[in-house]
C-alpha cells in the first residue's frame, strides 16, 4: 500500500531527475502532518549539485513534475525544501480497502522474505525452582511477539524455553529438602542475625512446615526452601559447601539426588505453564541447560582441539583479550562446566540439529557481554553462522511501590502482577458493564493485555515505570483502549447485521477523519516491516494506538449507520478493513481481542 506508492513515486523521480530510484525510495518521507501531502521528497541533497536553495529547488521541480503525475498521485505541491505529493484519495482508498479486504488475516505478510528458513527463539527461560519475575515477562512477550512477527514473514519458527535447571544451586536446594530439619534448625539459631531484609523466619518455617504433608509439590515450598538456604548460607559457609557437594552428586546421577532434581522442574514447569497459559505463550520445546550435560565433555576438547583453550588459575578459559573482552570461562577450577559451556552446546545444536539459519536470543541487556562472547567464540571454532547468532536484550522494569504491594520477599512476582491487573479489571466491568457475560474471561484478556500491551509499547532498550494507574486507564495509550477500540468495531458491524457489501463505491470517503483513517491503514504492512527488521514490536504498538485514535475520532464524529446506504456501505467496509488490521496487529503483540468488554 505505502510501500506501493513509494516505489511507484520512486521510479517515477528516477526517470524524470534522472537519479537512483533506490536512493530517492530511502529519501521518501510521510509529512507529520496529513495537511501537507501524503509523500515528501527532500530537495536539499540537490542543492550543492544544483548551486541553489532547496526551496527554490522544490518549486521548479513542481512546474517540471506537475504534468503527467504517475497513476495514484493526484498532485505536487512544493513547501520549503519538500516536494509534496497528494495521492488520489479515490486510488487510494480502493488500493488499501481492496488489499485489506483480500487478504485479511494474512495483510501485510511477506512470507517471501524467510521463505521457508528455520529461525530460532530463546526466550523466557526462567530458573527452575525460582519464581517467574517480572523481568522474565519481557523475555517472554518480546520473545512471543517476535515469534508471530516471524511466522509472518514466511519463517518456520522454533520457540525453546531454555529452562535454567543446572548449576550448582540445584546441589544447594537438593540438600536443603533433604535435611530440612537441619536447616530449620540453623535458620532459629541464626533468627536474630539473618532477620529484616524481607526474612520472615516465621513466615517460613511455617511455609516450609506446612508443606510436609505434601513435600516438594508446591512451588511456594520451593521458594521457601530456596529463600531459607540463601538466608542461612550467608552466616553459615558450611552451608555451602553441602550444596557443592550435593551438585556432584547430581552430576554423577545419584537417584535420590536427581529423583529430587526432577521433581523441581516438574513443580516449576506446572507453575511456569500456568503463567504461560495467561499470557497466551507457546513454546515448541522446552530444552533446558540440563539437557546439554552429556555434550560438554565434547565441546571441551573441542576448544582444546581448535587451540582455543587456556588454562588460568586452574580453571580453562578462551582468551578474548584482542576484542577487549574478558575471557569466556569454560570450565572451574573444581572442573564443574559453567554456562557459557552449555550456551555452546546449545546453539551447535540449534543450528545443526534444528537447521537454524537464524538464533535468537530474547534476554535482557544485563547479559549482553555474556552473548558477546558467545557470538565470538563461535566464530572462533570457525562457525561462519555465528553472523547468524542475535541478542535481543531488553532493559529492567522499575516498580513504584505504592497501595498495591506485589513482592513477596525482595521478588515481584510476575504471577502477582498478573492477578492484580486480572482483578482491577473485572472491579472495572462490574462498575460499567455488569451484564456482560463471561466476565472473568474478559478481565483476564484485558487485564494480561494492559500488562503485556505497557510492555511491548516501550522501545525495549529503555527501563519501564511500571505505573497501575496508567497501564489499566481504558482511555490512555493502553491494552485495554485498543481491544475496546476492537469491540466498537465489532458492534458497528453487528448492528449492520448484513453482509460486507460488494461493490461498495469507496470513493464516497472523502471526509478529512475518514482520510486519516484511511491513511493510517495504508501504513500497516511498512510498520510491520520495519518491526520485523529491527526486531522491535514496539513499532506495532505505537501503530495500533494511532490506528485506534484515528478510528475514534471518526467514530465520535460521524453516523456510520445512517443516512445515504451507499455511504454506509463505503463507511462499513472501512470499519470492517480496521477491524482486520486492529486484530492483526493485537495478534502480533499476544494480546486478545475480546468480542464484547
Ligand atoms: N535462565 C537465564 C536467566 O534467567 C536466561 C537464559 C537465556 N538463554 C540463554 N541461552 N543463555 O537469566
Amino acid at each position: 500500500m505505502l510501500t506501493k506508492m513509494k516505489s511507484i513515486l520512486a521510479h517515477h523521480l528516477s526517470a524524470k531527475l534522472n537519479l537512483p530510484s533506490d536512493e530517492i525510495l530511502k529519501s521518501l518521507e510521510s509529512p507529520k502532518d496529513s495537511a501537507h501531502g501524503d509523500l515528501a521528497f527532500p530537495c536539499f541533497s540537490l542543492s550543492k549539485q544544483l548551486r541553489k536553495a532547496p526551496p527554490q529547488i522544490a518549486k521548479e521541480l513542481t512546474d517540471t513534475l506537475k504534468i503527467g503525475l504517475p497513476r495514484g498521485f493526484e498532485k505536487v505541491h512544493p513547501l520549503g525544501g519538500y516536494l509534496n505529493f497528494f495521492f488520489d484519495t479515490k486510488v487510494w482508498s480502493e488500493t488499501v480497502l481492496g488489499e485489506i479486504q483480500k487478504s485479511k488475516q494474512k495483510i501485510g505478510d511477506q512470507p517471501h522474505i524467510g521463505n521457508q528458513q528455520i529461525a530460532v527463539f530463546d526466550y523466557s527461560s526462567p530458573n527452575v525452582a525460582k519464581p517467574m519475575s517480572i523481568g522474565h515477562l519481557r523475555s517472554t512477550v518480546i520473545g512471543q511477539s517476535l515469534v508471530n512477527i516471524f511466522k509472518c514473514m514466511g519463517f518456520k519458527t522454533i520457540g525453546i524455553n531454555y529452562l535454567g535447571d543446572w548449576g550448582v544451586q540445584f546441589g544447594k536446594l537438593a540438600w536443603a529438602h533433604l535435611n530440612k530439619k537441619d536447616l530449620l534448625l540453623k535458620a532459629h539459631k541464626l533468627s536474630a542475625e539473618i532477620t529484616g531484609g524481607g526474612f520472615d523466619v516465621e513466615l517460613w518455617n511455617r511455609l516450609l512446615n506446612d508443606a510436609e504433608t505434601k513435600p516438594s509439590d508446591s512451588f511456594d515450598y520451593l521458594y521457601a526452601l530456596y529463600v531459607v538456604y540463601h538466608a542461612v548460607a550467608e552466616k553459615d559457609p558450611d552451608l555451602e559447601n553441602a550444596g557443592r557437594d550435593y551438585f556432584r552428586k547430581l552430576e554423577g546421577k545419584a537417584p535420590e539426588i536427581v529423583a529430587v532434581w526432577q521433581k523441581f522442574v516438574e513443580v516449576s514447569l506446572v507453575e511456569y505453564d500456568r503463567i504461560y497459559k495467561l499470557l497466551g505463550t507457546h513454546h515448541d520445546m522446552v530444552r533446558g541447560e540440563s539437557f546439554y550435560e552429556g555434550q560438554l565433555a565434547a565441546v571441551v576438547t573441542e576448544l582444546k582441539d581448535k587451540g582455543l583453550l587456556k588454562e588460568s588459575e586452574g580453571a580453562q578459559i578462551v582468551d578474548l583479550s584482542a576484542w577487549d573482552m574478558p575471557p569466556c570461562l569454560v570450565t572451574k577450577s573444581d572442573g564443574a562446566t559453567l554456562y557459557a559451556t552449555r550456551d555452546i552446546a546449545a546453539a551447535k545444536d540449534r543450528h545443526f540439529n534444528m537447521g537454524a539459519s537464524r538464533l535468537i536470543y530474547v534476554v535482557g541487556a544485563e547479559q549482553t557481554l555474556v552473548f558477546k562472547q558467545l557470538f565470538k567464540v563461535l566464530e572462533l571454532m570457525g562457525f561462519d553462522w555465528a553472523k547468524d547468532c542475535v541478542h535481543v536484550p531488553f532493559g529492567l522494569y522499575r516498580f513504584k511501590e505504592g497501595k498495591m504491594s506485589t513482592r513477596r520477599g525482595n521478588v515481584v512476582f510476575l504471577e502477582d502482577v498478573l492477578d492484580r491487573a486480572v482483578d482491577m479489571v473485572r472491579e472495572i466491568i462490574k462498575e460499567k458493564n455488569p451484564d456482560l457475560p463471561n466476565p472473568q474471561k474478559v478481565a483476564e484478556a484485558v487485564g494480561t493485555g494492559a500488562v503485556i500491551f505497557n510492555d511491548l509499547m516501550n522501545d525495549r532498550q529503555k527501563n519501564i515505570d511500571f505505573d497501575w494507574d496508567r497501564l489499566l486507564d481504558f482511555n490512555g495509550d493502553t491494552g485495554p483502549y485498543v481491544q475496546y477500540t476492537h469491540v466498537r468495531c465489532c458492534s458497528v458491524l453487528n448492528k449492520w447485521n448484513k453482509p460486507l457489501p460488494t461493490g461498495a463505491q469507496v470513493d464516497l470517503l472523502t471526509e478529512k477523519l475518514e482520510l486519516e483513517v484511511l491513511r493510517v491503514l495504508g501504513r500497516f504492512p511498512e510498520i510491520l516491516t520495519l518491526a520485523y527488521d529491527q526486531l522491535r514490536p514496539n513499532w506495532i504498538a505505537h501503530y495500533l494506538l494511532d490506528l485506534a485514535k484515528a478510528f475514534n475520532g471518526f467514530y465520535y464524529e460521524h453516523r456510520i449507520l445512517e443516512g445515504d446506504i451507499k455511504l454506509q456501505e463505503a463507511r462499513i467496509l472501512l470499519v470492517d478493513s480496521v477491524r482486520i488490521v486492529l486484530k492483526k496487529s493485537l495478534d502480533l503483540l499476544g494480546l486478545q481481542a475480546p468480542l464484547a468488554m
